[in-house]
């Protein structure tokens, strides 16, 4: 059978979290679309192009993937490319009550597309992309939570 998927988010940069998130659906899945979204609760440090490109370079070795930028409801997003499962990653109790409300939202908005998340693994459970530009901004060494690729757009935007 072929499945579509969706995997939506900011990627303000994208971490070695998402990427292992990624890896594991590839596998499961025929096509996934990572969509490189915007949430106007939050404020960016990439532009949405870099964000896009820096998502591009960390997942050359995925087949089955295709990077896109999507603007306004994220089952739109997944209804415009015949996906019918959105994917999340889960790393604590607090992302599961965030990721239940929006599963539940994106539910009643569209029936037919389902949310289904996986844990992360737990020597990746603690990288956000908040916390990756926080450390690397005060000189700590991030290069266990990003891709090379993206310590170079950090280096380029933060100076240490
Ligand atoms: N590994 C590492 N970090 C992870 C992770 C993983 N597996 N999964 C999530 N995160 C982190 C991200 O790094 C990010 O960290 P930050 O807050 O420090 O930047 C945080 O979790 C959440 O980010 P993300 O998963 O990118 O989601 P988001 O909250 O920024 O949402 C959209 C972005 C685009 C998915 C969301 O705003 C959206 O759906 N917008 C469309 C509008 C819509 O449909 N709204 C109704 C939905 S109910």
């Amino acid at each position: 059978m072929s499945e579509i998927a969706i995997y939506p988010g900011s990627f303000d940069p994208i971490t070695k979290g998402h990427i292992d998130i990624l890896e594991r659906f590839s596998r499961v899945f025929t096509k996934i679309y990572i969509g490189v979204g915007f949430s106007p609760k939050k404020s960016y440090l990439f532009n949405l192009e870099e964000r896009q490109t820096m998502v591009r370079e960390a997942v050359t070795h995925l087949q089955n993937i295709e990077v896109v930028a999507f603007e306004g409801l994220t089952v739109e997003f997944a209804k415009g490319v015949n996906a019918n499962f959105i994917l999340r990653g889960v790393r604590s109790a607090g992302d599961f009550e965030y990721e239940q409300n929006m599963a539940n939202m994106n539910y009643r908005l569209n029936k037919e597309i389902e949310t289904l998340l996986l844990y992360s693994k737990p020597e990746l459970n603690l990288v956000s992309s908040s916390l990756i530009k926080e450390v690397f901004a005060l000189g700590g060494d991030v290069s266990q939570f990003v891709t090379e690729n993206v310590i170079r757009e950090l280096v380029k935007k933060i100076k240490v």
